[in-house]
């Protein structure tokens, strides 16, 4: 059979990101603890996926998200969203590495309970700050330049949040959100991230939750 050249780049357009996406799983191979640190680290995360679960970042996003702190060398990392303290320990692989620090904020006491059990679990409760209570008052307290901010609280809130706390990401800093694919992202923070020029955005790893990777330019 003979198929138009202009069929058929229509039909891989359309596959496109459903072959990345099968190519992507198929590829992905689980996380390979360096030292026992991070096998601690690592065995404390598959632990807390057999709890209960609180639209906690995926195995994908949490690698990710330790592969950027790590390599932009963070010292302070803030989370908005502490939960169950998931995303935490995948920032702590990367922390213990560049000496820095994790201050995390949640407003829901069982869970900041659970999650401070995890991150001893993890032997990381050295490396992470967690505070009780609304985000929106107690993170822009502390005003000491931030390496990566990363907005995993309520979704409504998130271009407040950016409102709060983009003054003290240092130049070259990055501001990672979380579901910005779902649930139904924000639309007053996603054109916050796209129409400022000091910003720089892309939206990776959108066949899951998504996340927003933005830089803060220099
Ligand atoms: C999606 S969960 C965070 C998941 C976590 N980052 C992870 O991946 O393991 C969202 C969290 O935001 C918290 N939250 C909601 N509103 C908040 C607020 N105003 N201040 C602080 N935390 C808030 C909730 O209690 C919940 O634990």
């Amino acid at each position: 059979m003979n198929i138009p050249t202009t069929v058929l780049a229509a039909a891989l357009l359309l596959l496109a990101p459903t072959l990345t996406f099968a190519q992507g799983v198929g590829l992905q191979k689980p996380a390979l603890p360096k030292d026992e640190g991070e096998k601690r680290i690592l065995e404390a995360i598959a632990d807390a996926r057999k709890g209960q679960r609180y639209a906690n970042v995926s195995d994908a996003d949490g690698r990710l998200m330790r592969q950027l702190v790590e390599a932009v060398n963070a010292k302070r990392v803030v989370e908005l969203g502490t939960s169950t303290g998931e995303s935490g320990l995948y920032f702590s692989l990367a922390l213990r590495k560049t000496g820095g620090k994790l201050y995390t904020y949640d407003i829901d006491p069982g869970r900041v309970e659970v999650a401070k059990a995890n991150f001893k679990k993890a032997g990381v409760e050295d490396l992470i700050v967690v505070t009780l209570g609304d985000a929106h008052e107690t993170a822009p307290k502390n005003t000491e330049p931030i390496d990566v901010l990363f907005i995993d609280a309520e979704k409504p809130g998130y271009d407040a949040y950016l409102r709060e706390l983009l003054p003290l990401v240092r130049p070259g800093g990055l501001i990672l959100a979380h579901n910005m694919r779902q649930p139904e992202p924000n639309p007053r923070y996603i054109e916050a991230i796209t129409t400022n020029p000091d910003l720089d955005t892309s939206f990776v790893l959108m066949e899951g939750a998504g996340l927003g990777v933005t830089l803060k330019k220099r």
